[in-house]
């Protein structure tokens, strides 16, 4: 008994001196599944991601939806066919890169997996984050 709680304080001391110098867990990727098929204008538009898998696009694909400049929030404008930051107006091409800034660096993107049920059909897209 007395090691199991000489342990538990160890851990309970070492853990905080862990933080203080830096050390941080990764945290586990999160998959998010979206069902297809997509509306007619190909993208989808959840809180954290963008996808784009539309019937003319031969691979689906998805961006972040922070911006790179400060970490708002981008929306795409379909009209314009650009991504755009409210902030301070960067805009970006649909898979992410810098149009035109404050933004200097290319949104992220995402990893896309396709599902397909048994008549081979895709029956959703997961993205990882
Ligand atoms: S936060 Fe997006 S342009 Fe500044």
């Amino acid at each position: 008994m007395l090691q199991w709680s000489g342990t538990i304080l160890s851990a309970l001391c070492i853990y905080p001196l862990l933080r203080f110098i830096g050390f941080t867990v990764k945290p586990k990727p999160r998959h998010v599944t979206v069902p297809a098929p997509l509306p007619l204008s190909g993208y989808h538009a959840e809180r954290d991601f963008l996808l784009f898998a539309g019937a003319n696009r031969k691979k689906p694909f998805a961006v972040s939806r922070t911006c790179t400049h400060l970490g708002c929030r981008v929306s795409y404008l379909e009209d314009k066919k650009i991504i755009e930051c409210p902030c301070h107006q960067s805009r970006f091409t649909p898979t992410g890169e810098v149009l035109s800034g404050p933004a200097k660096q290319n949104l992220t993107t995402l990893e896309v997996t396709i599902k397909k049920d048994v008549t081979g059909r895709i029956s959703a897209y997961v993205v990882t984050l």
